[in-house]
């Protein structure tokens, strides 16, 4: 089955052509990150023109690069929710339009178990059931994922996502929007024991997570060396946060994957990239004898394949939308679509 897909939850705008859920014939992306650079984060009305802009040519270049004809689409999927209502409805719409005029059924997708998904992609071999941990700008989440379309959330965080945490960090630091991956960059050379972090825990919520007091942290240290006119070892701090990011992601996941009785283990979203959560989820992957999947960097962020690929999931779940698919800012991933 060949689906055309579209993902436009935040600052990517994405087309991809999938068949039969796992093959990539053509994956479109064209990233706002340089214009919500300017403000320091992105800014929801920008990210929805921006969509509306690229969206048309998007899809057309996704067919063409495909090497295949609009009237060889199937079906469109697109992503519904969660995520910026306005940028999510510019998806939506021009999935709509789409489906309707090729006369193919319309699939929602959730963006979470699109990123899951990613791993089905990375890894041809991969079925559920797994424990999977999505970690990105807008969300950290621990999965059962139980079957294609069965997904049950575990854990989640209380407050800020892992990447929010990150990006907020960097940029009191110096280092730029977004800032996640320069600060793992800088965080190489850092001694890691330099500053002391906190490591969250809700009570009675072992699986939950919480990131704000880090961030919280690392923006006092800053702006309390800034006020004295005192230098902060910027890598050390970077090496620090990171590491006590990973302590609060990681064995959180790895006893969710050991209480749920799984032995594969998947890490998605854009914050997997991250050198020392891959390093420590490696490691003790490796003590526990889990088979740990990281898909490469390329499908760790948002994109368009991850959403083509779940949705044929959903397809063969019979989850079909109308055209009065709404988008929806936030939704759990564990709720099965349904016309609300
Ligand atoms: O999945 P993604 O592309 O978008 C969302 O759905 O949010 O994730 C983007 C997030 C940003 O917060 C970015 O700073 C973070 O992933 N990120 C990293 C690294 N690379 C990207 N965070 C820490 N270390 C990295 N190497």
């Amino acid at each position: 089955m060949t689906i055309l897909s579209i993902e436009t939850s935040c600052d990517e705008t994405a087309v991809a052509v999938t068949r039969n859920g796992r093959e990539v014939l053509s994956d479109e992306i064209i990233s706002q990150v340089d214009i919500h650079a300017l403000y320091g984060g992105v800014v929801p009305e920008l990210a929805s023109r921006n969509h509306a802009a690229h969206i048309g040519r998007l899809a057309d270049a996704a067919i063409e690069r495909a090497c295949i004809t609009k009237q060889d689409v199937e079906a469109v999927a697109v992503t519904y929710a969660p995520g910026l209502i306005g940028a999510l409805l510019v998806g939506v719409n021009f999935a709509k339009g789409l489906a309707m005029a090729l006369g193919v059924p319309l699939i929602p997708v959730h963006h979470i178990r699109g990123h899951i998904a990613a791993n089905y992609i990375a890894f041809p071999e991969l079925e559920p059931p797994f424990l999977c941990a999505i970690v990105s700008g807008g969300n950290s989440i621990i999965a059962d994922v139980r079957g294609y379309t069965e997904v049950s959330i575990i854990g989640r965080t209380r407050d800020d996502a892992a990447g929010e945490c990150f990006d907020k960090a960097a940029r009191v630091m110096g280092l730029g929007y977004p800032g996640g991956s320069a600060l793992d960059k800088i965080a190489q050379a850092g001694d890691e024991t330099r500053y002391s972090l906190p490591r969250p825990v809700i009570e009675g919520f072992p699986y939950d997570m919480s990131f704000s007091g880090l961030k919280t942290s690392v923006v006092n240290i800053m702006h309390n060396a800034g006020q004295k006119g005192e230098d902060v070892d910027t890598a050390s701090l970077a090496a620090s946060l990171s590491a006590a990011v990973s302590d609060v992601i990681v064995p959180r996941v790895m006893m969710a994957a050991e209480v749920f009785g799984h032995s594969k283990i998947a890490i998605a979203g854009g914050v997997a990239a991250n050198s020392r959560i891959r390093a420590d989820i490696l490691k003790a992957a490796e003590a526990g004898g889990y088979t740990l999947y990281i898909p490469p960097l390329r499908l760790c962020g948002d994109n368009a394949s991850m959403i083509g690929c779940q949705g044929y999931y959903e397809y063969l779940a019979g989850n079909i939308a109308g055209m009065d698919l709404n988008a929806y800012a936030s939704m759990g991933a564990d709720v099965s679509f349904c016309r609300i």
